[in-house]
């Protein structure tokens, strides 16, 4: 029920449902509320006082209506001087109270207002920090789109539970229960037939409202796929011209949409109705109520307090039934107003259950384990010599051992899958001296990025070691090994931000001229001399104003800059042309001086010179040695080197 606010586009995420609500509602008041103890206090204040002043204030129009009622032709002259005077003054409290509940209701939606967006700023500041610190592992099983949607949907339905459902709540459930008192104090039957109409409404409600929610359900499901549908075409733009596949991709939304349209008219006919139909009903109620309450004052039977009260009186017959018309104007304004807040509870569920779902998500993502820091064995940079990398070994005492770092690298058995029923790589075994330039080469999926993303630690071996100069990779400061490898990734990710911004982003403390130094030795100056604003040309969008291979020259630089005793290239010159690719060579050669290379490349050509080359299969290695040694084994190598065996 009352589905028919949801924004479209929150997919089906939106129709999951908390394991723990109370769990997580508990949790999220504290967060909320712990840290503004006193504006809570104020809100609470606020909100009683908005609602008691709604319920107090048509009390008023009873006393204004018997009074009225009163009203005898031989006392005109002190009617108009006395009652009169009192009905006036009546009118007048009543402003005053509506003004009162008016002034504090714009006071707590104020309030709240600065408490929710606090809660909020703290919570993705959080958010993003963890994320900050998550394994690489968390990435593996949760998309892009899911995170985003963190941020975005999940955020924006905490906004809506905190500065909306909360205080309305808060509000009806005060507004329910000073009317109901106001009721049983008025009349006891009277409150049987509001009582028997919402009854009514709620089985309606139930009724209808399972059917739409069934159908509310299918409609989220079939709105997900049309987003989906739209966000995979929207990226895949270029292959749709490509294959010529606008028509086709025409047929597939329509077929869709088709169908949202079908399903969705079928969850908000439902919906629709139910608004309009209580709605109906509670004029029904109105009609129920005058009809019964006229009987009563016709008859003069009444079980509640109102007889008591006119007994007490001892009024005369004209009197009381004026005094009784006056709060029986007063009921069916109550009436009216108590519909108003069962209505907004019964519909708030919703919003809750959603808005809850979606805080367990967020609370999900700040409490998965960060990283681990990895051990104690820190690296230092110049600190021990100018420019030289040196081991930190902390000593009993509060000093430290440097030893200069070599950059020996050594797998032994080291066994791994990315997750445990999947072993990617078998028993590996290798040795990268320091100096050394160490070649991979096999089909794609044989592993070769993976034994990459074991050197830094992106993911945990299950079982064997490697060792970095000797130190198990496991005892080392996290950060610290990955500042001291220099790696260019298979897919290079820019930064918004200049080209130097980004070449620096290899090390920050970089200078310019350092940054120049290595786009020259990257051969990426010629390009970026051309570019628009040189050096300083913004790069937006994920570097999409640049080519594959300008954006591979970039990420060369970038980790030129990084002075790393170790550098991993994962096919760093895949999209470069052979001629700027020797070139970088050269470069490289330069650079490579004195450093321990991994490299992965496509184009044998490039690991020809290599000290040794590794042929991976299936995640074993399945020949080693340096280009002679596998040439004249005339093995796997040998068929791919001279063409009788191609890559992929
Ligand atoms: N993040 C990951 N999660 C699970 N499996 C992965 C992941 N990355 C790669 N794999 C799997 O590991 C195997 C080796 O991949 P990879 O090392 O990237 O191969 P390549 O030799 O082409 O670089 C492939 O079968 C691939 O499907
Ligand atoms: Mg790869």
């Amino acid at each position: 029920m009352a589905n028919v606010n949801v924004p479209a586009g929150k997919g089906m995420r939106g129709g999951k449902r908390a394991k723990a609500p109370m769990k997580t509602l508990g949790r999220l008041l504290k967060y909320a509320f712990s840290r503004n103890k006193v504006a809570t206090v104020f809100v609470v204040f606020f909100v009683l006082l908005a609602s008691v002043a709604n319920v107090t204030a048509a009390s008023r129009v009873s006393e204004i209506i018997s009074r009225l009622l009163d009203y005898k032709p031989e006392n005109h002259a002190a009617f108009m001087s006395n009652e009169m005077h009192t009905v006036y003054m009546n009118i007048i409290i009543m402003g005053c109270i509506y003004f009162v509940g008016a002034a504090s209701a714009f006071t707590y939606n104020i309030i709240m207002m600065y408490i929710a967006q606090g809660t909020l700023k703290k919570m993705r500041n959080e958010m993003f920090e963890k994320m900050q610190y998550l394994p690489l592992k968390y990435f593996d099983t949760h998309t892009h789109g899911d995170l985003m949607s963190l941020y975005t949907n999940d955020v924006d339905t905490m906004r809506q539970l905190l500065t909306q459902t909360i205080p309305q709540i808060i509000s009806s459930v005060i507004t329910i229960v000073a009317i109901f008192v106001f009721m049983v104090m008025y009349s006891v039957t009277l409150l049987f037939v509001v009582l028997l109409i919402i009854v009514a409404v709620f089985c309606l409600t139930k009724f209808i409202g399972g059917r739409s929610a069934k159908n509310y359900v299918i409609h989220q499901k079939a709105l997900g796929s049309l987003n989906g549908y739209v966000e995979e075409m929207t990226e895949g733009q270029k292959v749709i011209k490509v294959f010529c596949h606008e028509q086709k991709a025409r047929e597939g939304f329509k077929k869709l949409n088709d169908n949202l349209n079908e399903v969705g008219s079928k969850a908000n006919t439902y919906a629709f109705i139910l608004g309009p139909v209580n709605n109906n009903l509670g004029y029904i109620q109105y009609v129920l109520v005058a009809f019964v309450g006229i009987m009563i004052i016709a008859f003069g039977k009444e079980i509640g307090l109102l007889s008591i009260y006119c007994s007490v009186q001892k009024a005369d017959v004209a009197n009381r039934v004026a005094v009784m018309a006056g709060m029986m104007v007063s009921f069916l304004m109550y009436s009216r107003q108590f519909n108003m807040p069962v209505m907004q509870v019964s519909q708030q569920f919703n919003a809750i259950v959603m808005a809850l779902a979606g805080a367990e998500r967020i609370f999900e993502m700040v409490d998965t384990k960060p990283e681990d820091r990895g051990g104690d064995i820190t690296l230092s940079y110049g600190e021990y010599e100018k420019d030289k990398w040196a081991w930190k070994k902390p000593l009993v005492g509060g000093s430290y051992e440097y030893i200069p770092l070599m950059g020996d690298i050594r797998f032994k058995d080291v066994v791994f899958g990315y997750t445990d029923e999947k072993v990617i790589l078998k028993n590996i075994s290798l040795y990268a001296k320091p100096g050394h330039k160490i070649a991979f080469v096999g089909s794609t999926g044989a592993g070769k990025t993976t034994i990459t993303n074991l050197i830094n630690r992106f993911y945990d071996i299950q079982s064997g070691e490697i060792t970095y100069d000797g130190i198990d990779i496991k005892s080392i400061r996290k950060d610290d090994l990955r500042r001291s490898l220099g790696i260019v990734l298979q897919d290079t990710h820019l930064f918004t931000g200049t080209v130097m911004d980004n070449i620096r982003y290899g090390r920050l403390n970089a200078t310019d001229e350092e940054c120049i130094e290595a786009a020259k030795l990257a051969n990426a100056y010629f390009f970026i001399k051309h570019l628009p604003d040189g050096f300083n040309t913004v790069i937006k969008g994920d570097g999409a104003n640049l080519s594959q291979g300008q954006r591979q020259l970039l990420a060369i630089a970038r980790a030129m800059v990084s002075k790393c005793p170790v550098l991993i290239l994962d096919e760093a010159t895949s999209s470069i042309d052979t001629r700027t690719e020797k070139l970088i060579e050269q470069g490289m050669d330069k650079l490579m001086e004195g450093r321990t290379v991994f490299i992965i490349a496509h184009r044998l050509s490039t690991v020809r010179n290599s000290n040794a080359i590794m042929v991976l299969e299936h995640g074993e290695i399945i020949e080693r040695g340096d280009h002679e040694q596998l040439i004249s084994q005339k093995g796997k190598y040998y068929q791919l080197y001279t063409g009788a065996f191609e890559l992929d």
